[in-house]
Order: C-alpha cells, then structure tokens, then sequence
C-alpha cells in the first residue's frame, strides 16, 4: 500500500516484519545463511632460517617468524584445531639475483617443508607460497632482465624448478603468487611431467597491486624498493580479474585466489560467480594489522571485528580464506561448538 504496510491495515503495522527472524538466539543461528569452520581456514605462516627461537613481527603483532621447532609446534596446533591448511613462506638469510634459495632442496622453504609435512601427514594441507621475492637480493617475484624489469618467460622456468621441488619436499598444494603470465600452466605441466599429478594448484589468480602488503614486507625481511605495479593488477579493473580467472581455469588452476580480501569483495563476488573450482581469498596483512591496531586502541570489540571480517570475506563468496586470525577462529569456533 502507499504506506508501505503490505496488505495490513495501518492500525495492524506491517504484514512484513524481517525482525521476527532476527528475535532470539536460535532463530538468528537457525537462519544463518553463511558459516565458518575451521576447516575452510588456511594459516599463513613464516620461517626464517637459522632462526632458534620465534621473532615477533613488529608490524604484525602477534605474528612471529618462526623457528624450524616452533614451526612444527603451530603446525601440530594446526592439526589439533582442524585448520583445512597451512601456508608457509620462507625467510631466508642468503639471497641472490635468480632467488636460487627457493629451488635449493636445502633451502629454508623446501627443508620447512619436509620438517611440517613430516609432523602433519596428511592432517592438514602443507601449503606452500611459490614465488621468488623472499629469496631475490633486489625483492621483486621473478628474475631480472638486463633494462631491470622483471623477466616474465625466464621467471616461469625458475617457477617450474620450484614447484618440484617444493613437491619433493611434501607440499601438497602449491601457491604461485608471483602473476607472471603462464605460471600456472608452467607450473601444472612440471609437476605431471615429475610425476606429481595429485599436487595441487591454489592460484593467486586476480591479485592486486595492494598497499595492503605493508606489513609483509617486515614479515619476510623484503628488499624490494620501488612496486609491482607491473605484474599485480591495477586496484581499478574489475574485467581484467575476469580475465586473470578463465585463464588461470584454462591452464588448469585447481583453486583460485583473490587478494586482498576485504578491499575487493565486489571481485570475492565476481569471481565466486564466474570459477568452475572452488574460491579462496586473502586477509592479508595490512588487513590483519589494522584489526590489531584498533582494538589494542580500544577503538572497536576485537573478536567481534575478527568474527565479523571474515564471515564477510565468506558471504561474499569465498569457499575457503587465508587469515593470520586462522588459529584464533578455530579456538573460538570450537568454544562455541
Ligand atoms: C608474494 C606475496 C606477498 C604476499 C603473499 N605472497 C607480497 C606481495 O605480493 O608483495 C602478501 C601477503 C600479506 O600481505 O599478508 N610472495
């Protein structure tokens, strides 16, 4: 009617009353339309090598560089709190032009490798980040060429030893987030030809040129001066996303990736409405940091505020998220259940 109460008459109020649902406790839980469990949270983590003891991450507080031990310790927590994986980059102390540290058995990334998937087993997805700027003196994620941009084609062979590598050292899946174009292919026809058919491939398919990453460069110690702006996607494009999604399918991309998450729900959205394979995003660092920072100011609920960011992330259609908050989620979730 013209005054907006359905068919009731205007003394009745409205016919239509949303609130109903929202009433008690157990009709809000029952009709939730989206959850989290832990087994859709994926941990990212850090190792530095030579490392005895964790190193907090200043900017990450709460975030350490782990040691080899400590490392096994998060991830047997991992395994204990039913995380769906864990995601592990390398920091290591000796770096060079072609980032040889990442293809190096005894690297730090590849012997981290080994040292989780020998304390996990087949518990938890041993997940592994696939890109070369932890391990190049100049931090950018491939190799160089002689005017000093990066070098797409001759990045993709140095990805293609990585990902055996990382294969041989347990991986189970592999996470390219350099965005050369033709990674993923490269990376998929590598690892069959080795004979590792059953590894997969999370890839970082539409990853943006993001000042979300601040934090992460402290994280793995970063060199890089100067931006990625000419590899990571311009935050403006929205089709291009599209693009990055069907070509990362066509190569044979076994999961994908937006990042970062909370900036980009719109292409969390898009791209959950356009993959065929299930959809994982981000909560990167910058993201992490900025939840921490207010609510050590007192500024907003912190687990609320943690609780509320990543059931968006889910909502707006990711199957599956990386969060630095994965351990605490999963404690709470089990408290509650
Ligand atoms: C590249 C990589 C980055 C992150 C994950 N993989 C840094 C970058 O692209 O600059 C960022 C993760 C985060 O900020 O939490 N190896």
């Amino acid at each position: 009617s013209e005054l907006g109460y359905g068919t009731a008459s205007p003394a009745m109020g409205p016919v239509h009353r949303p609130r109903r649902l929202r009433s008690s406790p157990i009709m809000r839980a029952h009709v939730r339309e989206t959850h989290l469990h832990p087994s859709q949270l994926i941990l990212p983590v850090f190792v530095r090598e030579g490392a005895t003891e964790p190193r907090p991450i200043t900017a990450m507080p709460g975030v350490v560089q782990h040691s080899l031990d400590s490392l096994r310790r998060a991830a047997a927590e991992a395994v204990e709190l039913g995380l769906g994986g864990i995601m592990i980059f390398g920091v290591p102390t000796t770096l060079d032009a072609t980032g040889s540290g990442i293809v190096d058995d005894e690297g730090i990334l590849n012997t981290a490798l080994r040292a989780v998937r020998s304390e996990v087993g087949d518990d938890i997805l041993v997940m592994a980040d696939l890109c070369l700027d932890e391990f190049t003196d100049h931090g950018h994620c491939g190799v160089l060429d002689e005017q000093g941009r990066v070098d797409n084609d001759a990045t993709l062979e140095l990805y293609a030893q990585a990902a055996v590598a990382q294969a041989r050292a347990g991986a189970h899946v592999l996470g390219p987030s350099g965005m050369m174009d033709g990674q993923v292919g490269v990376i998929r026809g590598a690892l069959d030809r080795a004979g590792f058919i059953d590894v997969s491939v999370l890839a970082y398919s539409v990853k943006y040129a993001s000042a979300f990453y601040g934090p992460f460069r402290e994280a793995v110690d970063s060199t890089l001066t100067g931006d990625r702006k000419a590899y990571q996607m311009d935050p403006a494009n929205r089709r291009e996303a599209l693009r990055e999604l069907r070509l990362d399918l066509d190569e044979g991309a076994d999961m994908v990736m937006v990042k970062p998450a909370m900036s980009y729900l719109d292409m969390v959205r898009e791209v959950a409405d356009h993959s065929t394979v299930p959809v994982s995003a981000y909560q990167i660092s910058g993201e992490y940091s900025m939840i921490q920072a207010a609510a050590a100011n007192g500024w907003i609920d912190r687990r609320a505020a943690i609780e509320e960011s990543v059931l968006s992330i889910r909502r707006a259609g990711a199957d599956t998220v990386l969060t630095y908050f994965a351990a605490e989620l999963a404690r709470w979730w089990r408290e509650q259940n």
